[in-house]
């Protein structure tokens, strides 16, 4: 039996199917290749020592899909694909809500047909939209998204969970990741962004190798230790093993389960700064900015659910988050 990987080329993609395939999982990767390089799936093979097949195709494509379902002999699927970009998002919503919303409700329409019922769905925090409460726990009420990107997560997670509520068949784990960074160990791989980032990491690695000039903090007005936004940084070879930790809830059939992936633990602009050139020693030069439209003052996890329901927590430090980061931006200054 295999694990499909939807966006398995992508950035956590990628990462999970190398702790996938040293789990000892068979893995087939669904890609289109809209935001990523087959090249990161040569790099999977060359970390793990082993094969996965690669499928160049869309979740819009039912054809596709069902000669992925009637070829190889699935049990779950794991759903990262999708476009992420939330200021793209403004701009486009249209296309976001035909990738994200359509090309689930195709996938998962596929899966039905082929008698696969269970997945495992890459949400986010954004979710919470400003969050009733701070850590965050998984009871926190939904909010308000800003953005297109962020109400498609919010409506696929309510899809999901109606589809499970009506057929209590379907096994669904709905993942609300925080901020996730870092990158593989190795340097081998890690996040490959299109253009300039959005991103704060990424933006910082490309300043720390010269491709930008400074970075601009947007706020240092909010009401936070040092007034810039706190946010929960995630290793991605963390939020990699909670996948791996959400198969085996998935194998013994609980139904519908909602977790947060994070730390547990918020750390300002200034923070991820000081760290980074703590774990480097490379100066980032910054200049203070007006807010950024929609951002938040302060989000992170309560991760206790995940520790206890799953026996995942996170276990790299803010350190080893920036050495990863920057390991991979060095290395591969151009992306893959
Ligand atoms: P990514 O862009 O690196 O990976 C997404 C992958 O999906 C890409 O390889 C892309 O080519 C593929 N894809 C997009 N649309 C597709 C389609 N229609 N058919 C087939 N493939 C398609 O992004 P990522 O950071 O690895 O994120 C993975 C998932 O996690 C996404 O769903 C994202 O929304 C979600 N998420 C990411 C973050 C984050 O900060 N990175 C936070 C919360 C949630
Ligand atoms: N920031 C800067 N300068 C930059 C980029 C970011 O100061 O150049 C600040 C932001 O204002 C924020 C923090 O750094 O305070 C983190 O910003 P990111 O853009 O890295 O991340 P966000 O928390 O805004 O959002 C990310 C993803 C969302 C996802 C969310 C929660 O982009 O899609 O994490 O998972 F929903």
């Amino acid at each position: 039996m295999a694990i499909l990987v939807t966006g398995g080329a992508g950035f956590i993609g990628s990462h999970t199917c190398v702790q996938l395939l040293n789990a000892g999982y068979e893995v087939i990767v669904l890609d289109n290749l809209s935001n990523a390089s087959e090249k990161s799936l040569d790099r999977v093979r060359e970390l793990t020592g082993k094969n996965l097949k690669f499928y160049k195709g869309d979740i819009l494509d039912r054809d596709i899909l069902n000669k992925v379902f009637e070829t190889e002999d699935i049990s779950s699927v794991i759903h990262f694909a999708g476009l992420k970009s939330v200021g793209e998002s403004v701009k486009k919503p249209l296309e976001y809500y035909d990738n994200n919303i359509t090309g689930t409700l195709t996938l998962v329409d596929v899966m039905r047909q082929h008698n696969v019922k269970n997945i495992i769905f890459s949400s986010s925090a954004t979710v919470y939209g400003d969050p009733a409460e701070i850590p965050i726990t998984e009871k926190c009420p939904k909010g308000q998204c800003t953005n297109p990107y962020g109400w498609t997560k919010s409506m696929l997670e309510q899809i999901l969970t109606d589809i499970q509520h009506a057929d209590n068949e379907w096994n669904v784990v709905l993942l609300r990741y925080f901020n996730p960074i870092g990158a593989h160990p190795s340097g081998r791989m890690g996040e490959n962004p299109n253009g300039i980032p959005n991103n704060l990491m990424p933006y910082i690695t490309q300043v720390a190798v010269g491709k930008l000039k400074e970075l601009s903090i947007f706020g240092d007005d909010y009401d936070t230790t040092d007034g810039t936004g706190v946010r929960d940084y995630i290793h991605v070879m963390d939020l990699a093993d909670g996948h791996v930790k959400a198969l085996s809830k998935l194998a013994k059939g609980t139904g519908l389960s909602i977790y947060n992936l994070g730390t547990g633990t918020g750390y300002s602009v200034l923070d991820i700064v000081h760290n980074f050139e703590r774990a480097t020693g490379i100066k980032i030069p910054y200049k203070v900015a007006p807010r950024r439209a929609g951002d938040i003052a302060v989000c992170y996890s309560n991760a206790d659910k995940a520790k206890k329901e799953l026996g995942w927590e996170a276990n790299y430090g803010i350190l080893e988050m920036c050495r990863d980061s920057w390991n991979w931006q060095k290395s591969n200054p151009e992306g893959y």
